[in-house]
Parts: C-alpha cells; structure tokens; sequence
C-alpha cells in the first residue's frame, strides 16, 4: 500500500443482469482529512457479504448504492487521525468503511471495536455475521431442545454459525448448501445431523429424507425455491426465521416462488418473520458474552474466507455470489 495515496473501488455501473468484473473500477484518490465530528480510519479488514449486491438493486434497509461512488461495505480499521470527542489514533473501529483503504466517517456512524485477536472475529463470529445468527434464532424463531431446525446457506457466515448455535441448544440441524464438500463438511466438522445439496436437484426428497419428523424452525438466508420446499415440511405452530434473500439477489428481479404461502401458514399456525441485525442492538452485550463462551470452549467453530488485496474485491464477492467461500468472506488489506 503506498501510504500517500487512498486506493479506491468505484461501482462504475449498477448491473442489470449478473455481477460481473466490468462493474468495477480501480481509482486513486488523496487521503481525505476528517471533518469535525470525523474519524480518520486505515481499513484493514473488507467484510464481503451477499447483501452487498442487493444494495445495488435499491434502498432497502439502507440506502441504495449508486454508480460512479465508491462501492459500500463494512470494514474493520484503526483511527489514525481524529476529530471526534471519544476516538483517538490507535482505536479499531467498524463502520461502513467502504472498498478503500482510507475512509473519512462521522464518529457517530463508527462503533468502537475491543482489541483481540485475531481482529478477523470482529467481522466474522463477533461481528454481523455472529449477531445476525445469533438474534435471527435465538430471539426470532425461538428453538426449543429437540427441534428440527433447517438452515439455508449453510456452509456461510451466517449460516455455520447459526446451524452450531442450534446444536448447541439441543436442536437437531439440517444444513442446506450447495456441493458434496461443503455438505461433507456441515456434517464432519460442524457437527450438523444432516445436510442436503440443493444443487444436486429434487430439494424437498432430500430435505423431507433428512428431516423425518418435519421442521419447527427454518432459518432462510436465500427465499425462492429453497423456501418453497421448506414450507410443506413445516410442522405446526412452526417458525421461519426470514434473514435474506440470496437467490433474489445477483440478477434482474423473477417472478419465483414460495407459491402457496398464505394457506401453509393458516393451517399449520406458522410464524414468518423478517428481522435486521441492527434491531437487537441493544442486547449486543449478552449475545457477545455467550458466542465469546462458546468459541473460547470450542463448542463453537470460526471458519474464515481471507483474501489478500484490496484489488481482489470484486472478483471474492463474485465468487460468494457464485458459492465459492465457505464460512465469512472478507479481503485483507
Ligand atoms: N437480516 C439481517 O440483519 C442480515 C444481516 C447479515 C446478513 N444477512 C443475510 O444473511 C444471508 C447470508 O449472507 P452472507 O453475507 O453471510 O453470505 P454467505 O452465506 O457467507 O455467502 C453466500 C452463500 O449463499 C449461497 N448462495 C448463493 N446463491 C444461492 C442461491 N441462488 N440459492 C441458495 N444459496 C445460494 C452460496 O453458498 P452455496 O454454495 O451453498 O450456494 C454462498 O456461499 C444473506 O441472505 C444476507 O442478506 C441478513
């Protein structure tokens, strides 16, 4: 990294139809000066997540993300320079750093992080990824001992960390992924029961084989298809726990499924519920103490995707988009 220049990734046009490498741009810009209010921060670490791509679409919980600006995402940096009461040089932040390696942000929109290693957990286990697992079922779909719980996306961040927080809680847990090795690897090193391969075709054989007695809490990281064969599985008085949309995510917006929702849900009493990450904030400290015991017990495993480069950015979340990380992507710096 030349430290006299602030490298930058630039969304150059939103895309129509699938990611691709031509939407990007690299750019040198000046290392800006942070304004009163302001923080400094040197990015070292680029969370990679799917919704990533799903701001490009429009604004959802945030706003959207727009051509000719530089590409959003979450980061974990050190403040090297200061404007703001309650951060000096030296302190690791997250905040929405952008793909760049320094970010000029309001103090106010930056949350100071503690200084552990490996600071990768910060993005991965202890970070969104960590929460939203945490809180989507935990707080949302509300597992009880004995369960089956069913998890799409399951060889990624959210997803390993929430089918082991189920088995933690005496679950029976369901891994929905995509491939032979990232199904082996649910079950060998994770510790699910079972886990099925979406992309082997016939989703709900498969799924109804590896749930026998039905499924009282689906977690869904993707909508479209998988959920649609999720639904008839459904015990009563079931829960789905709505975190994301994958599968709507890189392409124009389709016409899919689930088809027959609204009379699933009257007869079987089910609970659907969306939620954001951001909306449990409060109970951080708690959902933190406990991931924190679990890891440190081993009960909890941390897989982490590290890509070196800030260059390589796009291609890694084009290849999350595709499938290819297992566990929480992100780009060193
Ligand atoms: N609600 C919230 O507050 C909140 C917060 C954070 C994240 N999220 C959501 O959490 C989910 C996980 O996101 P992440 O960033 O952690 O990504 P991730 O799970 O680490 O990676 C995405 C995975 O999605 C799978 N995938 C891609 N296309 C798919 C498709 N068409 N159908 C099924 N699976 C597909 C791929 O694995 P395979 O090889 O298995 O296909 C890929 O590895 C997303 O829905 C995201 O929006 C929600």
């Amino acid at each position: 990294m030349n430290a006299s220049v602030n490298r930058q990734i630039l969304l150059v046009e939103k895309p129509v139809g699938k990611l691709g490498h031509e939407h990007f741009r690299m750019s040198d810009a000046a290392i800006p000066e942070p304004k009163d209010g302001e923080a400094l921060v040197r990015v070292h670490y680029i969370s990679l997540d799917a919704a990533n791509r799903a701001w490009m679409h429009g604004a959802t919980y945030r706003a959207a993300v727009e051509a000719n600006s530089v590409m959003a995402g979450g980061g974990i940096g050190e403040v090297v320079a200061s404007k703001a009461d309650g951060l000096k040089a030296g302190d690791i932040v997250f905040g929405d750093t952008g793909w760049q390696d320094y970010a000029a942000i309001p103090a106010k929109h930056l949350t100071r992080m503690p200084k552990l290693e490996p600071m990768t957990h910060l993005l991965s286990v202890f970070g969104i990824a960590g929460l939203t697992a945490y809180f989507g079922l935990l707080d949302v779909a509300k597992p009880k001992p004995g369960e089956t719980v069913a998890v799409s996306a399951a060889a990624g961040s959210v997803g390993s960390i929430v089918g082991q927080i189920a088995r933690i809680k005496g679950c029976r847990v369901v891994g929905i992924a995509g491939g032979k090795d990232k199904c082996d690897w649910l079950t060998s090193e994770l510790g699910f029961d079972a886990a099925v391969d979406y992309k082997d075709g016939a989703v709900f054989k498969a799924l109804r084989a590896a749930a026998p007695k039905g499924i009282d809490v689906y977690f869904d990281n993707v909508g479209g298809d998988i959920l649609e064969a999720c639904l008839p599985l459904m015990n009563n008085r079931g829960r789905i726990s709505c975190c994301g949309a994958i599968s709507q995510y890189d392409g124009a917006p389709q016409a899919t499924g689930p088809r027959g929702v609204p009379g699933l849900i009257v007869v079987k009493r089910l609970i659907m519920q969306g939620f954001i990450v951001m909306d449990f904030m409060d109970q951080r400290d708690k959902a933190l103490s406990d991931l924190q015991s679990w890891v440190s017990s081993g009960k909890l495993k941390v897989q982490e995707d590290i890509i070196n480069g800030l260059e390589n950015t796009p291609k890694a979340l084009i290849g999350l988009l595709a499938g290819e990380n297992r566990g929480k992507r992100m780009i060193k710096l």
